[in-house]
């Protein structure tokens, strides 16, 4: 029998101190999160991809009555990314979360959202980094995002 066991590597920052891309791309994510369509949670989430070419591709949580039909922020905007911007690049996705009274509040990606996340490393061979707001004032930071789901499914 062999033990194993897997280290994640990630920095926690304050806001103030990433740099002008980082926090661009933290703003373009809270900014989607005024097209968060979530009348049942009342959970806006927010997403942003930075694309290799400069330009952003953002995402809301889009929740239907029927509740398996809506989607994670996140996947909204990589599927617009492979539906529309795939000649460029995934950089960086960045998230956060508002809560019912309009505060930030942690969302770690759900493991859906994390599967299409590691295929798109797996499909554009590069590795994409990966920013999560956790709250008003600190944002979490991992190179890859490999390493939030080090089990995922390929073929
Ligand atoms: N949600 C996301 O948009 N991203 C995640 O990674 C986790 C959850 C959304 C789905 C739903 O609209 C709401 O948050 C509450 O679960």
């Amino acid at each position: 029998m062999e033990r194993k066991s897997i280290t994640i590597n990630y920095i926690q920052t304050n806001i103030s101190e990433l740099n002008n891309q980082d926090r661009e791309l933290l703003f373009q994510a809270e900014k989607s999160i005024d097209n968060s369509y979530s009348p049942y949670s009342h959970f806006k989430v927010g997403s942003a991809i930075l694309l290799s070419n400069g330009q952003y591709v953002r995402g809301a949580n889009q929740e239907n009555s029927a509740y398996p039909s809506g989607l994670c922020a996140e996947r909204v905007a990589l599927f617009s990314w492979g539906t529309n911007y795939s000649d460029n690049n995934v950089v960086a996705i960045a998230i956060c979360a508002k809560n019912i009274n309009g505060e930030f509040c942690l969302a770690y990606p759900c493991g859906s959202c994390l599967q299409v996340m590691v295929e798109t490393e797996i499909r554009t061979k590069e590795k994409i980094r990966f920013l999560v707001q956790i709250n008003d004032l600190k944002v979490e930071i991992f190179e890859g995002v490999e390493s939030l789901l080090p089990f995922s499914f390929s073929l």
